[in-house]
C-alpha cells in the first residue's frame, strides 16, 4: 500500500540518518562494510521497520539489512528506532530489484519476506516477490544452508507460492497454514498484527538452500 507523505517525513529521517542507505549510497563503504559481516539476514520489504528492528535488539550477531522502496515506510521505521545504537540494523531505500547485483558477493544466511504485496491480477504476478525468478535470485544469494522464510495472510499468494517453489532449487522444511508465532527466530510484523487480531491464519514457509 502506497504510504501518504507526512510533514515530519523528512526530519524523522535525518534524526536517524546514520541507519539508513539511499540507492545512491550503496557503492559506499557504510554500506559495503554493512554486508560484509559474518551473518547477514534480509528482509525484503520491510514496511514500517517493526520486524527488522525487533530482530536486530534480538540478534545483535546477526547484521539485519531491511529493504524497503518506500522512503515514507522507512521514516515510519526510523522513527521507531530507539535512543540506543543498535549497530546491527540498516534500512535501504531501493528497489529489492535492483540489489542482488550488488550483493552477489556477500553470502546471506537468511533471507525474510513478511506479509508481502500479493499483486492478484494475473497480468501483476511476476512483481511478486515470490516470484520463480526472484526465488531464482534469493537461491543465487544465499549461503549454503541459508533459508528463505515467507510469512503471509494471503492464501492465493501462498498458495501459488508453493506452486512457484516447485520450479526453483530449494528444500521445503515447513509448509504450515496456521503458523502460531512462536518460533524464537522471529518476530511480529505491523501486518502480522493485523491480521493477527482478525483471526487470520497466518501461512509460512521455510525453505532452504543445500
Ligand atoms: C504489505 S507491506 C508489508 C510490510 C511489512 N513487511 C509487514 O509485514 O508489516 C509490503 C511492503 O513491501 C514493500 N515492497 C514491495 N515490493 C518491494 C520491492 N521490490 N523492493 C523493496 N520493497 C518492496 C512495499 O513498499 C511495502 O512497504
Amino acid at each position: 500500500m502506497r504510504l501518504k507523505r507526512k510533514h515530519w517525513c523528512e526530519n524523522a529521517i535525518e534524526n536517524k540518518r546514520e541507519y539508513l542507505v539511499k540507492a545512491t549510497e550503496i557503492s559506499q563503504n557504510k554500506f559495503q562494510d554493512f554486508i560484509n559481516c559474518k551473518h547477514l539476514a534480509l528482509e525484503i520489504g520491510s514496511g514500517k521497520g517493526d520486524f527488522a528492528i525487533s530482530m536486530a535488539k534480538k540478534y545483535p550477531d546477526i547484521n539485519f539489512l531491511a529493504i524497503e522502496m518506500q522512503s515514507m515506510a522507512i521514516a515510519y521505521a526510523l522513527r521507531k528506532i530507539p535512543d540506543e545504537k543498535i549497530d546491527n540494523l540498516l534500512f535501504v531505500n531501493v528497489d529489492a530489484h535492483y540489489l542482488f547485483e550488488q550483493i552477489k558477493n556477500h553470502k546471506v544466511d537468511t533471507i525474510f519476506l513478511n506479509f508481502s504485496d500479493p499483486w492478484p491480477k494475473k497480468r501483476q504476478n511476476k512483481r511478486r516477490l515470490t516470484y520463480p525468478t526472484m526465488l531464482n535470485e534469493y537461491y543465487n544469494i544465499l549461503s549454503l544452508n541459508g533459508q528463505l522464510i515467507f510469512k503471509t495472510d494471503n492464501d492465493v499468494l501462498f498458495n501459488d507460492s508453493l506452486e512457484y517453489l516447485k520450479e526453483s532449487k530449494f528444500k521445503v522444511v515447513i509448509i504450515d497454514y496456521d503458523y502460531d508465532g512462536k518460533d524464537e527466530f522471529d518476530s511480529l510484523t505491523e501486518y502480522e498484527s493485523r491480521f493477527r487480531g482478525l483471526n487470520i491464519p497466518i501461512k509460512r514457509f521455510i525453505v532452504k538452500k543445500e
